[in-house]
């Protein structure tokens, strides 16, 4: 069942919220695998490269937050707000070493005159890298980060939305192996649990006829439920290199930010075969060391022209 308010254009920006890198991330920065060290100027000039993929290359109007060393995280702004149309939800990210992070995005996306609502609910928790919104409905995973009084929360501030949980087991977030990467087309990784975590989306949805108006008990049955739209499926070879940007761009149309192919020689031909696309490869091997991928780094916003 459709939702019952969609975004015009689905991907469209016209703004990107991002935040500069602490030095504190290379020690700090909250990491499931002891790995490699994060080459820190190596890192600073990727993120720059994606950071003018944005503003220059594509015209979004980018706001850059400055880095904080005591939050060894703050660049991967994703998590700490969920904007849909005019309304940002501030969340209380899962990680308390990351909560104080959003103190700044709300005061960026204050100035940018967005509707705020803060998660304060000191029983919830929600990443934003749980949260994938596909244009008629949001997915949200059940992870370590995110739970369900999250979800509720989110559900209760996106009323015109269906809401539905997936659990998240084997990654950081529900979007470390998924991503939109067009208007009906989820990317998704091969792996197992990564295909696992799709096939939920496939089940029986909630009706929105059912959403509006109602108290939280029956929010949580709709959660829940899952949706009855088939999306489009583009399957990659690697988990990681699933999380890529869509966006659609007045003049470029559509365009697709995805891991290079020096970095995921297999997933970036796959890339290649998408037709009618704007596809620019980014590199994020340095913040992939610390669970980084590429939506992670930006809020994208559409504001309307006269608001
Ligand atoms: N390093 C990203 C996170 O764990 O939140």
């Amino acid at each position: 069942m459709a939702a019952l308010g969609h975004p015009a254009v689905f991907g469209r920006a016209t703004h990107a919220v991002v935040r500069a890198l602490p030095e504190s991330l290379c020690q700090h920065a909250l990491r499931r695998d002891k790995g490699d060290e994060v080459d820190f100027a190596r890192a600073e000039r990727q993120h720059q490269l994606y950071v003018d993929v944005l503003g220059s290359k594509l015209g979004l109007q980018v706001v850059t937050l400055p880095a904080d060393e005591s939050l060894p995280d703050c660049v991967f702004v994703e998590d700490v707000a969920v904007v849909c149309e005019e309304t940002a939800l501030i969340t209380r990210p899962g990680a308390p070493s990351r909560r104080k992070e959003v103190d700044m995005m709300k005061e960026a996306l204050e100035k940018l005159q967005l509707n705020i609502v803060e998660m304060k609910d000191e029983n919830a928790t929600l990443d934003g890298g749980d949260v994938l919104f596909t244009g008629r409905e949001f997915f949200v995973g059940l992870s370590k980060r995110t739970n369900q009084r999250g979800a509720e929360i989110l559900a209760d501030t996106f009323k015109d939305y269906a809401v539905s949980t997936v659990p998240v087991a084997d990654t950081l977030h529900l979007k470390s192996s998924c991503s939109m990467a067009g208007p009906n087309l989820i990317a998704i990784g091969s792996s197992e649990s990564a295909q696992k975590a799709l096939k939920p989306l496939g089940r029986t949805s909630a009706r929105p006829d059912t959403m509006l108006g109602l108290g939280p008990s029956l929010e949580i049955t709709i959660m829940q439920q899952m949706s009855d739209h088939r999306y489009d499926k583009l399957t990659v070879p690697d988990d990681m290199a699933a999380n890529c940007i869509y966006l659609n761009i007045p003049s470029k149309g559509h365009v697709l930010l995805h891991r290079t192919p020096e970095e995921y020689p297999e997933s970036a031909k796959v890339y290649e075969k998408l037709k009618d696309y704007m596809l620019i490869p980014v590199s994020q091997s340095e913040l992939e060391k610390v669970d980084g991928l590429l939506t992670c780094c930006s809020v994208l916003i559409n504001k309307k022209a006269d608001s």
